[in-house]
């Protein structure tokens, strides 16, 4: 699938964008079966789940159990004070995760698209596990910013093999809260950790107290705009984010995460998958 050159680029930027990779028709597929998805997700039975008491765990258990099941996470600030909903439901959700790729026959055919496979192949991986998938909604106006990391942090294997692959489904640009991405940062080594603790929470530990260089261009960070249909391949070392949607528009992304299935899943990792329902490859 891949050139000489744009594997090269890969590995000396971090990342490589495939424009045209998904057709129109497949980018608006994908978007209306998220948009149902949404619509037959019940919000009052799951904000009865955090009115609890204990509103960090029962936080927690839904997101540390997320790992091989379809569940909906929202904008920080999509409720009100007194927990209502400040727009509709469909324009305050910010992802749908983790296992939309295992459970959804459509998202599903994309993820396992024998592209992808000989893709991962021309990176060098030789059993790739597609181990988690993320459906993001980048909502109009409230959209927030997701901050710098390495996506290694969280899907963390020894040696770190983890690859995004980042599909717009609507045209990404700077004033919708494109991917930024630090090129070349991929060679600083994994700065982080997040990560399950004994008392059964989950905390990030820091391995390099290094911060990442100011999200400036002077200081070497690019936009990715990509129109739809772009496919964005992410070297689970590279320095990446995204900013706040400000606009009008939303920017709608879908990404799969892929590792290497020949070495061990740490227990530690936050995703887990249960014995039932393990991560499969392509
Ligand atoms: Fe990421």
């Amino acid at each position: 699938m891949l050139t000489a050159d744009q594997t090269a680029a890969f590995h000396r930027d971090g990342f490589l964008m495939l424009p045209g990779f998904l057709d129109a028709g497949a980018c608006s597929r994908l978007v209306q079966r998220a948009e149902q998805l949404v619509d037959g997700f019940d919000a009052d039975a799951h904000r009865t789940i955090f009115q609890t008491r204990d509103q960090r765990h029962a936080a927690d258990t839904y997101f540390l159990s997320s790992g091989d099941r379809i569940r909906f996470f929202f904008e920080e600030e999509a409720f009100d004070a007194d927990g209502r909903l400040r727009q509709e439901k469909r324009l305050s959700i910010n992802k749908i995760g983790h296992a939309l790729h295992d459970l959804d026959p459509e998202f599903d055919a994309v993820s396992r698209d024998r592209r992808l496979a000989a893709i991962m192949t021309d990176l060098g991986m030789l059993q790739p596990v597609l181990m988690q998938s993320m459906y993001i909604f980048k909502q109009p106006r409230i959209g927030g910013e997701v901050t710098c990391h390495q996506d290694a942090t969280f899907l963390y294997t020894d040696p770190p093999s983890v690859v995004g692959l980042w599909f717009a489904l609507q045209h990404a640009t700077v004033e919708n809260g494109c991917l930024w991405a630090l090129p070349g940062g991929h060679r600083a080594g994994l700065k982080s950790l997040f990560g399950r603790t004994a008392e059964g929470g989950v905390a990030m530990r820091t391995l390099n107290p290094t911060p990442w260089p100011e999200m400036t261009p002077e200081n070497g960070y690019v936009p990715l705009e990509a129109s739809a249909g772009t496919l964005v391949l992410l070297h689970g070392l590279l320095p990446h984010l995204s900013g706040p949607n400000r606009s009008d528009r939303s920017r709608h992304a879908y990404a799969v995460h892929v590792v290497d299935g020949a070495l061990p899943w740490p227990a530690d990792n936050w995703l887990q998958r249960g014995e039932d329902n393990p991560a499969r490859g392509f």
